[in-house]
């Protein structure tokens, strides 16, 4: 049996971050499910589909094919053989993969591909739906989260070095809307589910918000 830890929580919550370094020292596979979400969108947009037209959509996702690989415990996103990994992190990508992770033909084709992930590793997946739909058998479902205000400042921090067009009272606006689009959704919104340990990183550092998850996990794995 291989150990799934789901982490859930809003952009900008330190999912990733966290994620990475926590499966790097526990030897798990990362499992990024935002970045497939974001490669599905990279296509639509290369197709020049800017809407949500489920007949569209499908149409294209029946002529696509999306592998995920690990390289040095990196994952990899192909969309038909071609390496998108670091092409799916603009602000234009991510508003429209908000948009995008509404649509059922699309949460349909993703999590099957999730689950098969898990079912052959260790594996902590981070997302928004993870604890509460793609593995809800889950043995650790965290959700993190902080203040929108510390949230955007991650941001800016992270963004303002390549892209110094963006005010951090924009970012704020955009990651609210992001935030109201992830969960209100009618399907998988962003949520925490009953059985998630809160984590609230707005005071922490990385360092120990990788530690109080490192606990947690032992914990749980302890006590399963
Ligand atoms: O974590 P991220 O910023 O890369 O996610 C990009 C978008 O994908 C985000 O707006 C929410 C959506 N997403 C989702 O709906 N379900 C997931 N499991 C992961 C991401």
């Amino acid at each position: 049996m291989y150990i799934s830890v789901a982490i859930d929580g809003p952009a900008g919550s330190g999912k990733s971050t966290i994620t990475k370094q926590v499966a790097s020292d526990l030897k798990y596979n990362y499992v990024d499910t935002g970045a497939m979400y974001r490669a599905l969108t990279y296509k639509f947009l290369k197709n020049n589909l800017y809407e949500l037209d489920e007949e569209k959509i499908l149409n294209i996702l029946d002529k696509t094919n999306l592998e995920v690989i690990f390289n040095d415990g990196k994952q990899l996103v192909i969309i038909d053989g071609n390496n998108v990994t670091d092409n799916i992190r603009t602000n234009e990508i991510s508003k429209y993969t908000s948009l995008f992770a509404t649509s059922r033909a699309v949460r349909n084709y993703l999590i099957d591909i999730q689950r098969d992930l898990a079912k052959d590793y260790n594996v902590i997946m981070d997302g928004r739906d993870i604890g509460s739909c793609v593995l809800p058998n889950a043995n650790v479902k965290i959700y993190l989260t902080a203040s929108i205000e510390e949230r955007a400042k991650r941001r800016y921090n992270e963004l303002s070095s390549r892209d110094k067009s963006i005010s951090l009272e924009e970012l704020k606006k955009i990651i609210s809307e992001r935030d109201y689009q992830d969960s209100n959704r009618k399907i998988a919104p962003l949520i925490k589910s009953a059985d998630a340990i809160l984590v609230d990183t707005t005071n922490m550092t990385i360092s120990q918000v990788v530690i109080r998850i490192k606990d947690i996990i032992a914990e749980k794995i302890k006590g399963n």
